[in-house]
């Protein structure tokens, strides 16, 4: 396995690979790789002749009160991760490289963005396109993977992609979880044990909600509270941000919940902000 850290040697490797009539698939991370991330590598394999993971914790999709320097760094285990998954480069940046002291230049998706997680983390998806289209352009992938339990970046790095011309097909895996349905993110490593404990609530919520609308059709409201119910039963531990129900490519909300329809769920405990999805 290859460790590139510099923009120019990952180019030219991409472009050697291109030229030798290889495919590539790029799996984009910030790295603290997980099972999640093995499944997207596993499907990149699979896909494509040759697997980059990009390993980058992209400062400029964080905003100013979030948690950039507490987001986990685990260096060391996630190339060994990599090389046991069979990946060929791994590529990790500096931010200096990067961006430019005086990088001027951001790619902003105008409508998918604004809502869900866009309400509450303004600059997010700015920061998420920016750095992939970069990604992109140095990659120079035909494949990249994302993972469905960020359904929304993967709705806007679609459009982005589509409105964008790029040469790429974009892939999703499904959530991969713990035994109990708590989606895997590296921001679990940062809940207490006490607030690991209630974490499951999310998935049992989405599941609540799923068989509720298995079985009939279900106004949004009556979604809501049947989720409500379910996570209200943990007190105050658990703080709702969202409880949203929209159309999975366009993000647009629907007025009856019922096959095909996106719940997204986004909550707090403690510190940790945590997301995760299901699609009906
Ligand atoms: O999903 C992530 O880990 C990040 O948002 C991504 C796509 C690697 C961009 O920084």
């Amino acid at each position: 396995m290859r460790r590139l850290s510099s923009i120019c040697a990952m180019r030219k490797q991409a472009q050697a690979w291109r030229d030798s009539g290889l495919s590539i698939a790029l799996v984009p991370t910030m790295g603290a790789l997980h099972a999640g991330h093995a499944a997207l590598m596993r499907r990149a394999r699979r896909l494509a002749d040759r697997v980059v993971v990009s390993v980058f914790v992209n400062p400029i999709q964080f905003g100013p009160r979030e948690d950039l320097a507490q987001y986990p760094r685990t260096a060391k285990r996630d190339a060994a991760l990599c090389r046991d998954m069979g990946v060929d480069a791994i590529f990790f940046p500096s931010v200096a490289d990067m961006y430019a002291a005086d990088h001027s230049v951001f790619v902003e998706e105008t409508a998918l963005s604004r809502t869900l997680c866009g309400r509450t983390r303004s600059g997010h998806f700015r920061g998420v396109c920016t750095v992939v289209l970069k990604l992109f352009n140095i990659v120079q992938p035909h494949f990249a993977v994302f993972g469905q339990k960020d359904a929304q970046q993967v709705a806007v790095v679609r459009r982005m992609a589509r409105d964008l011309n790029c040469p790429v097909r974009i892939l999703v895996v499904p959530t991969v979880r713990e035994s109990d349905g708590l989606a895997l993110s590296s921001r679990n490593a940062r809940l207490t044990p006490a607030e690991r404990a209630v974490a499951p609530a999310l998935w049992r919520a989405l599941q609540a909600a799923r068989r509720l609308c298995r079985s009939k059709r279900c106004s949004p409201p009556a979604v809501r509270k049947e989720m409500e119910a379910v996570l209200r039963a943990y007190g105050r531990t658990i703080a709702i941000e969202y409880i949203e129900m929209a159309e999975p490519r366009t993000l647009r909300p629907v007025q009856t919940v019922g096959r095909g329809t996106l719940i997204a769920l986004a909550a707090r405990i403690g510190t940790v902000r945590l997301i995760d999805n299901v699609v009906v």
